[in-house]
């Protein structure tokens, strides 16, 4: 019998090292609230990661936040890799190497404010799901939440012959050869099916699309995915049903939705709610979900949070000449333009934050306008921008310091673009590295330009427009620095 069989997961290769901003306590702060559900905010915030992976996320997230960090991943190499980086820390986090099934037995865990659930939950076996589910019910506190995300149908069907084919294929295989030598002998056979007359792929385009995906991507994500024992999509009706039956309510997608923002008014009941977003997931042909469950039947009595939604305060996270508001990206369709604006008028401002109250205001007037709302949800959704802490401690500073030391001298050494750990926003953004010779310029606009000029010209020729719009950017690149509290920059 091989592993996988055993327990229904049985990967053993090193995951990828993805860091998930979304499971930010910053993050899920401001999605609780816009749906009027309010933020655990007991005095130390207890939050659990089930499968942390190699464990970037749950470490940010432990140096960056006030409170009590724990998570679980029964792979050694991935606990010894999250060791490292929480080593470098000195952050408040407990790392468990035990599976969910011992987790569920353990007797001697508190009890958690907020747990997630990052790429889990299609691809255990029904067994472990039972465990997870037990987890849940006895260690999520009363007003809890919990971030969940999984693979959803109806867009997901697309990969269920092709998931299977390709995990009978590796597990059948010669167990001598690695893992990933097994997935590309089984990805070769595919692609040799892939190009006969009349093969399956041929009438299903959203499964070639697919297949092309796999055929060119690498390994170790799609080792994860696709060679697994168990790889179940399933509706979110299907979903909720399951969290119900441990009293879990389901509060909405785990990012921004201008159509379920409190301050629009309409009051919500959970089923409507689950049916319709579920209709919305044939509508889009959606994949993938990651949503927001709650322990307490709020129901009708869900909390007015208006005030609270709009004291929220928000950073700038990236240049705005810099972004791409993406015509491929459904939110965003018809509303780049104030995207852009909104994000411009976080530049105009020193610090680069700003209320959500004060940034959905135009010339002064509350506009309550649906197309600004909107243009906020892109901005956060797309990582453009992101909720502020609510505290900032000097005990989370210097752990952020230390972790992104690490990061910068280990994960995003040659890279250009790297994940900046940021007690402000308790999470970390992807930012372009800061040039330390330039950064005495950066208020100098004409100084800054001819220096950015001899340096570029020894490259390329560039015009002085260009160069104008290099200083502009590497200024705003500055800001959002100091926004973020990343104030030592000499690392870089
Ligand atoms: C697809 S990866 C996702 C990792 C991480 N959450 C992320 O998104 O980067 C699934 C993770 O679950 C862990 N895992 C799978 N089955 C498990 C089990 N029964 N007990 C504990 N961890 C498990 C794997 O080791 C792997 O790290």
């Amino acid at each position: 019998m091989t592993t996988a069989e055993v327990d229904g997961y049985g990967v053993r290769s090193g995951y990828t090292f993805g860091y998930y901003r979304q499971l930010s306590p910053t993050w899920l702060r401001l999605v609780a609230l816009s749906r009027g559900v309010p933020f655990p905010a007991g005095e130390t915030l207890r939050y659990f990661e089930l499968g942390f992976g190699q464990g970037v996320s749950l470490n940010v997230h432990a140096a960056a936040n006030p409170g009590e960090y724990w998570g679980n991943d029964y792979n050694p190499e991935h606990v010894a890799f999250a060791r490292q980086m929480a080593e470098a820390s000195g952050a408040n986090i407990h790392l468990l190497g035990d599976s969910f099934e011992q987790l569920a037995e353990r007797r001697d865990l508190p009890q958690f404010d907020v747990i997630v659930a990052h790429g889990i939950w299609s691809w255990i076996a029904d067994g472990t799901r039972e465990a997870v589910l037990r987890f849940l019910d006895e260690r999520l506190a009363p007003g809890g939440l919990l971030y969940i995300s999984y693979n959803a149908l109806p867009g997901a069907a697309s990969g269920i012959a092709v998931q299977r084919l390709l995990h009978a294929v590796t597990a059948s295989m010669d167990s001598s050869l690695s893992e990933g030598e097994r997935f590309d002998l089984a990805r070769g056979y595919l692609s040799n099916v892939a190009e006969e007359p009349g093969n399956h792929f041929d009438g299903y385009p959203k499964a070639r699309e697919r297949l092309d995906r796999i055929l060119g991507g690498k390994s170790p994500y799609l080792l994860h995915e696709y060679t697994v024992a168990s790889w179940r999509p399933e509706l979110l009706c299907e979903v909720s049903a399951q969290m119900k039956q441990i009293g879990l309510e389901f509060c909405g997608s785990a990012y921004l939705d201008p159509q379920r923002i409190v301050t629009l008014g309409a009051e919500v009941n959970e089923a409507d709610l689950v049916l319709e977003e579920t209709l919305r997931d044939f509508r889009l042909d959606r994949s993938f979900r990651s949503d927001l469950f709650v322990r307490a039947p709020l129901g009708s009595a869900r909390l007015a949070t208006v005030g609270e939604l709009n004291d929220q305060v928000i950073a700038l996270t990236a240049v705005p000449d810099e972004v791409d508001v993406s015509p491929a990206d459904p939110e965003a369709q018809g509303i780049a333009d104030q995207v852009r604006t909104l994000l411009e008028k976080l530049e105009s401002h020193t610090p680069s934050r700003l209320r959500i109250g004060e940034l959905l205001r135009s010339g002064g007037e509350a506009t309550g306008d649906r197309q600004d709302l909107a243009a906020l949800c892109v901005a956060l959704n797309n990582g453009f921008t992101h909720p502020v802490a609510a505290s900032d401690c000097a005990a989370s500073r210097t752990s952020s310091e230390r972790l992104d030391d690490f990061l910068c001298a280990t994960l995003f050494r040659e890279k250009q673009k790297q994940l900046r750990v940021s007690p402000a926003i308790g999470s970390a953004a992807n930012l372009s590295a800061l040039d330390e010779e330039l950064i005495a310029y950066a208020n100098q606009p004409q100084e800054l330009m001819s220096r950015l000029a001899i340096r570029e010209q020894g490259k390329q020729k560039i015009s002085a427009v260009q160069t104008l719009k290099y200083a502009a950017n590497f200024a705003c690149l500055v800001k959002i620095y100091q926004t973020l509290a990343l104030t030592r920059f000499n690392k870089i």
